[in-house]
């Protein structure tokens, strides 16, 4: 059995290289700071480990909206590139949708990048379906300016 357990305060400096590794370079600090800053009891961040390695993370959330009953999100996924093929990823998912099923959850739902060809085939795998396609948008915004914001006063 894979252990999972919650992420603990020792495990940013992994979890920074997991992220690093998925395409979103970060640090510690910055890792620890979005860490702290997820509303308490609305997700949990997973590991994987193996001895005293974090081989892999899961980050499975609540996803509230007032068109549906709540649902869970997985957030974020990655097992070390030099770990896959071996049931990490699996035993991750496992844990997150025991999380949601806690939870209340009556899906989960997880979006991946159409570049992402085998994480396509690992969802399907676990019994996902694609049930729809989206096109993401951004849009960069100028940084606040004190005062300015109307809805804080
Ligand atoms: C996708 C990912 C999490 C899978 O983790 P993993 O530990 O390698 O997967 P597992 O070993 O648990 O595989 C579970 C099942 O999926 C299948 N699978 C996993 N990766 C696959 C791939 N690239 N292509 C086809 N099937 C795959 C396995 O064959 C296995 O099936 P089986 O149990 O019937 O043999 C991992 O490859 C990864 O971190 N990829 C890069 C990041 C990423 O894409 N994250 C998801 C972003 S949404």
């Amino acid at each position: 059995m894979i252990p999972i357990r919650r992420a603990q305060r020792q495990d940013m400096g992994a979890l920074a290289h997991l992220v690093t590794q998925l395409g979103y370079p970060s640090d510690r600090d910055q890792i620890r700071r979005r860490i702290n800053s997820l509303a308490p009891g609305q997700s949990a961040v997973l590991v994987a480990t193996s001895g005293d390695n974090i081989v892999g993370f899961v980050h499975i959330a609540i996803k509230v909206n007032i068109q549906v009953e709540p649902s869970a999100d997985v957030r974020g996924l990655i097992v070390d590139e030099r770990e896959r093929g071996s049931g990490v990823g699996r035993a991750l998912m496992q844990a997150a949708e025991d999380w949601a099923i806690q939870h209340r959850c009556a899906n989960v739902y997880v979006s991946t990048n159409v570049l992402r060809l085998g994480a396509r085939s690992f969802y399907r795998q676990l019994g996902y379906e694609p049930v729809k396609e989206s096109l993401v948008f951004s849009k960069r915004l100028p940084a606040e300016r004190s005062g300015s914001n109307p809805h804080r006063r």
